[in-house]
């Protein structure tokens, strides 16, 4: 029987846990010297806006008493405010856990900056004293683009950011 695969997942979980640890060794010495923690932020967006294909928005969103307000990104126009509790941002800073989401369009408390936005990844910061000061938020115009391999590697890559 003849046939092909529709949604063959273009990158298996093992090249990206591989293209991963290639980021890393790549950013470690470029975070360890940037200036500021805003510096640290627009290299860390442009490594990964560059170099990962299904990224389609990456970016810092930072807790501002009851707002979470958008910071460096790359990508197209975003929310610039996020207000509390809405969002899977503010969700992220709750649980203090990195949250994967396969279809925006299944979640009911996503917010959409873009409608091209399929799928979505947060990771928290985490500030000094376990006090998280914001996320990385990262989007992608594929649905189910994000695994537990970003998770991991994304965490890896913010954790060397000195906040
Ligand atoms: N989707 C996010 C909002 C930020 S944009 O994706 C850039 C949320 O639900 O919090």
């Amino acid at each position: 029987m003849d046939y092909f695969f529709l949604y063959l997942p273009m990158i298996s979980e093992a090249q990206k846990v591989a293209r991963y640890q290639r980021l890393i060794s790549q950013a470690e010495g470029l975070l360890e010297k940037s200036p500021s923690r805003e510096s640290a932020f627009a290299t860390l967006n442009a490594i990964l806006y560059h170099k990962i294909s299904y990224i389609f928005w990456v970016g810092f969103y930072l807790l501002h008493e009851k707002e979470l307000i958008v910071n460096a990104y790359q990508g197209p126009l975003a929310c610039q405010v996020l207000p509390y509790p809405r969002g899977i941002c503010w969700q992220c800073i709750r649980e203090g856990l990195a949250i994967i989401v396969p279809d925006v369009n299944l979640a009911p408390d996503h917010i959409a900056c873009d409608s091209r936005s399929k799928s979505e990844i947060v990771i928290p910061l985490k500030g000094k004293d376990g006090i998280i000061p914001g996320v990385l938020d990262v989007d992608s115009d594929q649905t189910g683009a994000f695994t537990e391999a970003d998770a991991n590697g994304l965490t890896n890559l913010v954790n060397l950011i000195r906040l």
